[in-house]
C-alpha cells in the first residue's frame, strides 16, 4: 500500500497541463460498444485506474483495445460476451455505463449491480426503470442485473432525480432503439454534451444535449468514430485551489473554462484571481501542444486574502459535488464562517473528520458543514475515503505546517493522473512512499 507524504508551506509556481476528463472518457469508451464495425480512436484519454478498469471490462467482453499514450483504439466488432463481472464493477461504479450500449446493440446484458459506496447509497433504479420503459425485461438475480429485449423501443422518460450516468446510459440505449426517445429532467453536464457529440459522429441522431430535454431518434446502426476527450474540469478546479491555498502563482493549461462557471465564480469570490491569458500569451504557451481544446488561465491569491462564503452543491451548471472537498479545504483557511451544503450525495463529508485532525474547525450537521476559518492547519497522518476527499486532503497538506501523510492513495489514482508529480513540478514538497504495514 502506498502513501503520499506532503510537507506544506511552499508556494506553487509554474505551469500545469490538465488531462482529459475521467467522467467524459468513461462513457465515451462505453459508447464504442455501439459500433458494429470499424475502430474508434479516442484521444486525450487520461492515464487513470478507472480507465484501466473500463478497458479490462471491454476486453473481457471481446473488444480489441490498443493504448498508446493518450490515444485509445477500440474495436468492438468481435464483442459477444455481454457481461460486467462483480470483480470489476465493485472497483468502479461507472461500469454500469456498459448496460445501455449492451442492451441497445445486443438486446442482452448481465451487469453486476454496484454495491454500497463511501459517498452515498447511489442506486441505479432510474437506469433500470428507463430501460424497462424502452421495452427491456430486467431482473436482478444473484447480484446481477439481467437485461433482455428484442429491440429497444423509443419512450418518453422523465427522470425523478437528475442523474449523470443515468442520462448517459439511456442516451446510449436510445441511439439504436426503434423510434424516438425523449429524456426529460436530463442531466446537463458538459460530459453529456461530449458523449452526444461522439455519438453523433458515430451516426446517432441526438438533439437537446446540454438542456433538460434530450431527444434521440433511433438509427439502424452506428459506426466507429474518432474523438478527442474534453479536458477535466474537476482536475482544473483542483489545481486552481492548489494555487490559491499555497498562495502560489500557477498557469493552468488546457482548462475547460467554459464548463467551469460556478467553480470559477466561487473561487473568485473566496479571493482567487483567475485570469485567462491573452491570445498572444496563449499562442506562445500552446505552440507545442496544438491538440488542446481548453484554455490557459493564471491563478493567484488576491491581496485581500481568503474570505468565507456559502457553497451549495448542485447538478450542472451549479457547483459540482466533485469540487466540494477541495473548496472546503480552502474555506477552512478563509476568514469567517462558511456553510457548505451537499445536496447530491448523503455521505460526502468523510474528509471533514480527517481535516479536523489537521486542526480545521468544521462541524457537520446532516448534509451541511459549518466551516470556521482557522489561521493555519497542521500536518497529520490522514486516510483517504474516496477520490475527491483524497484530493482535498492533499491540498490541505500543501498548506499545513509540517508533514501530512495520506494513506489509501488508490482512491486518488482513480481520478487524478500523476497528481503528486504535477504538484512536485510546481514546487511542492510531495512524494509517494510504500507504506510499512
Ligand atoms: N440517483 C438515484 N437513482 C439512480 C441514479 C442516481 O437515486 O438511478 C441519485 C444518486 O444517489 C445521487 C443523485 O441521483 O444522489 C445524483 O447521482 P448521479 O447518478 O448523477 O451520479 P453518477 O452518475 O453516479 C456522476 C459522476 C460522479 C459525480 C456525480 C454527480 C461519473 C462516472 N461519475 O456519478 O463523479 O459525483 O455524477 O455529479 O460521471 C467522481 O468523479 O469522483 C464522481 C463521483
Amino acid at each position: 500500500m502506498e502513501s503520499i507524504v506532503v510537507r506544506g508551506g511552499l508556494k506553487l509556481s509554474g505551469e500545469v497541463i490538465i488531462d482529459g476528463a475521467k467522467n467524459s472518457a468513461l462513457p465515451l469508451i462505453a459508447a464504442t460498444l455501439l459500433a458494429e464495425n470499424g475502430c474508434s480512436r479516442l484521444d486525450n484519454v487520461p492515464d487513470l485506474r478507472d480507465i484501466n478498469t473500463i478497458i479490462r471490462l471491454l476486453e473481457g467482453m471481446g473488444a480489441d483495445i490498443c493504448r498508446q499514450g493518450g490515444r485509445l483504439e477500440v474495436t468492438t466488432s468481435a464483442v459477444e460476451n455481454c457481461q460486467a463481472p462483480y470483480e470489476l464493477v465493485k472497483t468502479m461504479r461507472a461500469s454500469i455505463l456498459v448496460l445501455g450500449p449492451l442492451m441497445a446493440r445486443f438486446g442482452k446484458a448481465r451487469v453486476s449491480l454496484p454495491g454500497g459506496c463511501a459517498i452515498g447509497a447511489r442506486p441505479v433504479n432510474l437506469h433500470i426503470k428507463g430501460l424497462e420503459m424502452m421495452g427491456a425485461r430486467i431482473s436482478v438475480e444473484h447480484g446481477y442485473i439481467i437485461g433482455q429485449a428484442e429491440r429497444l423501443k423509443g419512450a418518453d422518460i422523465n427522470f425523478d432525480v437528475t442523474t449523470v450516468t443515468g442520462t448517459e446510459n439511456l442516451m446510449m440505449a436510445a441511439v439504436l432503439a426503434d423510434g424516438v426517445t425523449v429524456l426529460r429532467n436530463a442531466a446537463r453536464e458538459p460530459e453529456i454534451v461530449d458523449l452526444a457529440a461522439f455519438l453523433r459522429k458515430m451516426g446517432a441522431r441526438i438533439e437537446g444535449d446540454g438542456t433538460h430535454t434530450i431527444t434521440i431518434t433511433g438509427v439502424e446502426k452506428l459506426l466507429a468514430a474518432d474523438y478527442q476527450v474534453m479536458p477535466d474540469r474537476i482536475e482544473a478546479g483542483t489545481f486552481m485551489v492548489a494555487a490559491g491555498i499555497s498562495d502560489g502563482d500557477v498557469v493552468i493549461k488546457n482548462a475547460p473554462l467554459a464548463a467551469m462557471g460556478a467553480v470559477v465564480t466561487k473561487l473568485q469570490e473566496i479571493g482567487l484571481l483567475i485570469e485567462p491569458l491573452s491570445p498572444e500569451e496563449e499562442d506562445e504557451l500552446h505552440k507545442n501542444d496544438k491538440l488542446l481544446s481548453g484554455v490557459a488561465v493564471r491563478v493567484r491569491r488576491g491581496s485581500a486574502g481568503l474570505r468565507a462564503l456559502d457553497v451549495r452543491t448542485m447538478p450542472y451548471p451549479g457547483f459540482p459535488t466533485d469540487m466540494q472537498s477541495q473548496v472546503m479545504v480552502l474555506l477552512a483557511l478563509a476568514e469567517g464562517t462558511s456553510v457548505i451544503s451537499e445536496t447530491i450525495f448523503e455521505n460526502r463529508f468523510m474528509h471533514v473528520f480527517e481535516l479536523q485532525r489537521m486542526g480545521a474547525d468544521i462541524e457537520v450537521e446532516g448534509r451541511t458543514a459549518i466551516v470556521r476559518g482557522v489561521a493555519a492547519l497542521s500536518g497529520a497522518p490522514v486516510m483517504a475515503s474516496d477520490l475527491r476527499a483524497s484530493a482535498g486532503l492533499v491540498l490541505a497538506g500543501l498548506a499545513a505546517e509540517g508533514e501530512t501523510v495520506m494513506s489509501r492513495v488508490y482512491h486518488l489514482d482513480r481520478g487524478y493522473a500523476g497528481f503528486e508529480k504535477k504538484l512536485k513540478a510546481l514546487g511542492a514538497d510531495i512524494r509517494r512512499v510504500e507504506e510499512n504495514c
